[in-house]
């Protein structure tokens, strides 16, 4: 098995005079906690830049971005053979204060995709996420190319719609591809296998390209363990399965993950399945142990801060809800109270 050091490497590509060097972790493995680091680590998503080469003509290249305000983990995945890339989970930059919706980290990942040479084939989805708004329209305008997201992406849809007051009309075009189960297509040489990971969200798949497997937010690092499933229509239980449906991949598989949480260490796209197996103290736990833990473990964690954004924008596949008759956009924020005003 191939050791964390051996994974990261600086890459070839760069930003101009962005200090790209890869960072190195300082240690992967300490209390689980799901309290997050500082939010101000970095200047720009180009900091957080790391590269993970491809390890035989079956492995993807991955480069992976660290969205810190979100702590979401971007990746571009590339055949190394013909540098046809797909983009996993990105991320717009959005200011609830002002309602100031900008691409920056976006406008940085397309530079560096033009300049490392990648042809982008696809964007995919892992879910509909609650906590940041996607970026997939933004690159589709851009490269003209298929998103990607599971089949129960519709689930998602008839359960938030009516909540914010959105037509089904307003879904038609939302992605290009809904993903059946196990179904396969090609990255350049590389095969890709959508596997559905149902129980943080019913909709949620993960991307095995290669031996790499993008796990979105069904498992977090090995000290920080596994995510919330107090969403509609999510269920721990569901979520235990797909965390044991990953560990079934062979131990040297590596997962990358969609969010990192770190407490006294540098964000980490990576473990592997060994390393998961050896220290993730929640997969460690016996079924009907997780779910309490996880249930327990819910009911104190507040909603996500861009919730309500995230929801409007990303079930329509990162487009905008529609706009009024006067050709404004905003979002709807739902209010609950017991007091006549
Ligand atoms: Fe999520």
């Amino acid at each position: 098995m191939f050791t964390k050091s051996s994974l990261i490497s600086s890459a070839k590509c760069s930003l101009g005079s962005l200090p790209l060097k890869a960072h190195q972790p300082k240690r992967l493995l300490s209390r689980s906690t799901l309290r997050p680091t500082s939010a101000r680590q970095y200047a720009s998503v180009a900091q957080s830049f790391q590269c993970y080469p491809s390890q035989s003509p079956d492995s993807p290249t991955v480069y992976s971005f660290f969205e810190r305000d979100t702590f979401t983990m971007q990746y571009i995945v590339s055949d190394p053979t013909t540098k046809d890339a797909a983009l996993i989970d990105t991320v717009l930059d959005y200011d609830p204060a002002s309602g100031t919706i900008s691409t920056t980290t976006a406008d940085e990942i397309l530079a560096f995709i033009g300049k490392c040479g990648l042809n982008i084939k696809y964007i995919l989805e892992t879910h509909a996420h609650a906590d940041h708004l996607s970026a997939a329209r933004y690159y589709r305008n851009k490269f003209n190319v298929p998103v990607g997201v599971g089949k129960r992406i519709s689930t998602v849809q008839e359960i938030f719609a009516p909540i914010y007051g959105l037509e089904s009309s307003s879904f038609v075009d939302a992605f290009d591809l809904l993903f059946q189960d196990d179904e396969s297509f090609q990255l350049g040489a590389l095969n890709c296998r959508v596997i559905h990971l149902g129980g943080h969200t019913p909709d949620h798949v993960g991307y095995v390209i290669g031996q790499s497997a993008f796990t979105g937010d069904s498992i977090f690092q090995p000290d920080v363990g596994s995510a919330r499933s107090d969403f509609p229509g999510g269920d721990a239980k569901s979520l235990y399965s797909s965390m044991q449906r990953l560990m079934a991949l062979p131990e040297s598989y590596r997962l990358f993950v969609g969010h990192d949480y770190p407490v006294d260490r540098q964000p980490i796209p990576v473990s592997t399945v060994g390393e998961q197996l050896l220290s993730n103290n929640h997969i460690r736990k016996g079924i009907n142990e997780f779910i309490s833990f996880r249930n327990s473990r819910d009911l104190v964690l507040g909603a996500p801060r861009l919730l309500h954004p995230s929801l409007q924008t990303n079930i329509r596949g990162g487009k905008l809800p529609p706009p009024d008759g006067l050709g404004r956009f905003s979002f709807r924020i739902p209010i609950t109270t017991t007091v006549a005003l």
